[in-house]
């Protein structure tokens, strides 16, 4: 029987496509403050200035290419099928445009943006124009990003996956933002084996059964494509031959 596998991925899987990450050095809340950006408190207080920050960004999103870690994961959906799960924290679209059919965004979409009226969601909607209302009923929009304070999406379909997962693999986040970092423990509590691939020590690292440093798409590359071992084997295999870290 096949396992299943449920991924979680944040900013350092888009960094290598040149996206900056939010924590690491030159990361976006080390230059920028939050609170001024990314509340629904500051969107009311000044919009002008929260659309200009998501401006720049969806900017950057459209600008950049999917890397070899988007894409190698979208082989292992192609591999595992209905195995295969995977959550992002990141607004961007890399993953989709590497090829990967099915992404839970659980911070929201840069591409998207939303009326404060209706909750309508507006596709591909040009962050440049955002004087344009809702299709729909004719309200403000803002960008369909989860901002601090509010509550991430797909919770209910998340702890559905994270409770049949076999293995659980974070990639490239800080596990400094909740609930993302408690996803590790409520896949433990179910059963699953837990992996980590991150360039600094995350947070929660310790609490992965499995924590190696290093670039995703290196470390991706091994485990897909060098490996004598099929890639849920190769997990077993480092789980079972070192010590978390
Ligand atoms: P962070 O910026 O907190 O962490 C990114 C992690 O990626 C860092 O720990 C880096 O070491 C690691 N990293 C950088 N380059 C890498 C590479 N090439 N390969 C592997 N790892 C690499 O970003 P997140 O954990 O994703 O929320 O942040 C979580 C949330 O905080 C974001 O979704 C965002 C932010 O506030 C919202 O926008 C709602």
């Amino acid at each position: 029987m096949k396992r299943n596998l449920v991924v979680l991925t944040g900013a350092g899987i888009s960094a290598e496509s040149g996206i900056p990450t939010f924590r690491s050095n030159g990361g976006l809340w080390k230059q920028y403050r939050f609170e001024e950006l990314a509340t629904p408190e500051a969107f009311a207080a000044n919009p002008e200035l929260v659309w200009q920050f998501y401006q720049w960004r969806q900017k950057g999103v459209i600008e950049a290419k999917p890397n070899d870690a988007h894409r190698y994961l979208a082989d292992l959906e192609e591999i595992l099928g209905k195995h295969f799960h995977l959550i992002t924290q990141n607004v961007d679209d890399l993953h989709e445009r590497a090829g990967q059919k099915k992404v839970l965004h659980m911070h929201g979409e840069i591409r998207k943006a939303r009326c404060l009226r209706c909750h309508k969601v507006a596709e591909n909607y040009d962050y440049q124009k955002n004087s344009i209302p809702c299709l729909a009923c004719g309200g403000k929009m803002r960008p369909h990003i989860v901002w601090f304070g509010e509550m991430p999406f797909f919770m209910d379909k998340i702890h559905q996956c994270l409770s049949k997962a076999d293995l659980f693999l974070a990639i490239g986040t800080s596990g400094a933002v909740y609930p993302a970092a408690q996803f590790v423990h409520i896949a433990k509590e179910h059963g699953a084996k837990t992996f980590l691939i991150n360039l600094d020590a995350a947070n929660n690292a310790t609490a992965f059964d499995f924590a190696i440093q290093g670039d995703a798409a290196e470390i991706m590359a091994q485990m897909i494509h060098k490996s004598e071992y099929s890639p849920l084997d190769w997990f077993d295999y480092h789980i079972k031959n070192h010590s978390a870290r």
